[in-house]
C-alpha cells in the first residue's frame, strides 16, 4: 500500500475526527501518503481530494462533526458509481480506502474492495445499529448528551407534575432510547424493536402511577415510533396530565466527543491502517468481547442486531 485515502459517509458521529486523525498519523508513520477525501462518497465522485499531513489533523480529535464533511449518496448505489469512485481512486494512487460510516456507507466499501480498491470499513454512527460490533463511534458522546437533555426536561417535568416524552434519534434502532430509559429512570421506554406499542396500556400506567404519588411521567420515544407532538395530545386527553414532547434531534449528534469515543476512534483508526499494511481488504473493524477485531464485510452486513431484551426487562421492573 503506498496511499491510503480516507472519507466519512453518512450521518456525522463524534469521534470521526479521532479516526481520521489516527488513520492519517498511523500510515504516515508507516510511511504510507494519505489523502482525505471531503463529502464521502459524493465528494470522491467529484474529486474533491486534498493530501493530508500530521499538522493537518492537529487540534481535530476534541471537536465534534468531521473535519472532512459528510453526505449521503445516491450514485454510490448504482454500478456505474462505484465504477466511477473505483476509477478515481486509481487516477491517484489510492490503494487502500478507510471508510468511517454505517452499513450504508460498507456497502459502497464492499462494491470498491470487488473493484480492486483494499478497503477497511470503521462503524462511524450515533445509532449503534451495526451487528458486528458493541461499540460504534459517536454512540457514547450521543448517549450522554441525550442523557444530560432528558434530565433537564425531567427538573421541569417534575416541577409541573407533567407527563414528557422526549424523542431520542436512532433511527430504526432503539439503542438510544434504551440507554437513556435506563440511565434517565423513565417510566417507558418506546423502542422500535418492541411491536408492542399499546396507547391503551400506556395511559392505564400513566394513571396508575399517578395513583401511586408519581410526581411525573418519562416518556422516552425512539424516533420512528410514532408522532411525539400528536402522542402527546392524546395522553393528555385521555388522563388529564399535562403532557409535553420534545424531539432532541440533530443535538445529539453534535459536542465534543467522550474519552472513551476519542480512544476507540483512535485504535480503531490505527487498525484500519494495520490491515490494509497487511494487505487485508473487504474488512470491517469492530469491537466485540473487550477485543477489537475485524470482520468480512459481506459477514457483517449480514449480521442481525437485537436489543437485549434482558436490558428492557430490567428497565421496566426499575421505572416501578
Ligand atoms: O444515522 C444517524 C442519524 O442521526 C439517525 O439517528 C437519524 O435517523 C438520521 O441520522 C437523521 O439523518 P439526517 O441528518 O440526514 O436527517
Amino acid at each position: 500500500i503506498r496511499t491510503i485515502g480516507v472519507l466519512t459517509s453518512g450521518g456525522d458521529a463524534p469521534g470521526m475526527n479521532a479516526a481520521i486523525r489516527a488513520v492519517v498519523r498511523t500510515a504516515l508513520a508507516c510511511g504510507i501518503k494519505v489523502r482525505g477525501i471531503r463529502r464521502g462518497y459524493h465528494g470522491l465522485l467529484k474529486e474533491e481530494i486534498i493530501d493530508l499531513s500530521a499538522r493537518d489533523v492537529s487540534d481535530t480529535i476534541q471537536r465534534g462533526g468531521t473535519i472532512l464533511q459528510t453526505a449521503r449518496c445516491a450514485s454510490m448505489r448504482t454500478e456505474e458509481g462505484q465504477q466511477k469512485a473505483a476509477a478515481i481512486c486509481k487516477k491517484y494512487g489510492i490503494d487502500g480506502l478507510v471508510v468511517i460510516g454505517g452499513d450504508g456507507s460498507f456497502a459502497g466499501a464492499k462494491a470498491l474492495a470487488h473493484l480492486g480498491v483494499n478497503t477497511i470499513g470503521l462503524p462511524g454512527t450515533i445509532d449503534l445499529d451495526i451487528a458486528c460490533t458493541e461499540y460504534t463511534i459517536g454512540f457514547d458522546t450521543a448517549v450522554n448528551t441525550a442523557m444530560e437533555a432528558i434530565d433537564k426536561v425531567r427538573d421541569t417535568s417534575t416541577s409541573h407534575e407533567r407527563c414528557s416524552i422526549i424523542e431520542v434519534m436512532g433511527r430504526d434502532a432503539g439503542y438510544l432510547a434504551l440507554w437513556c430509559g435506563i440511565a434517565n429512570g423513565a417510566e417507558k421506554i418506546l423502542m422500535p424493536e418492541e411491536h408492542d406499542y399499546d396507547e391503551e396500556a400506556l395511559i392505564k400506567d400513566i394513571k396508575e402511577c399517578q395513583r401511586r404519588g408519581k410526581k411525573n411521567y418519562i416518556i422516552i420515544n425512539a424516533e420512528g415510533v410514532g408522532d411525539s407532538m400528536n402522542m402527546a395530545k392524546r395522553i393528555e386527553a385521555a388522563t388529564g396530565m399535562e403532557t409535553r414532547a420534545t424531539i432532541l434531534g440533530h443535538m445529539q449528534r453534535g459536542g465534543s466527543p467522550t474519552c472513551k469515543d476519542r480512544v476507540y476512534a483512535s485504535v480503531m483508526g490505527a487498525k484500519a491502517v494495520e490491515l490494509l499494511v497487511q494487505g487485508k481488504t473487504n474488512r470491517v473493524v469492530g469491537y466485540m468481547h473487550g477485543e477489537y477485531k475485524d470482520f468480512d464485510i459481506n459477514e457483517a452486513l449480514s449480521m442481525k442486531k437485537t436489543v437485549p431484551d434482558y436490558q428492557y426487562d430490567i428497565a421496566k421492573t426499575l421505572a416501578l
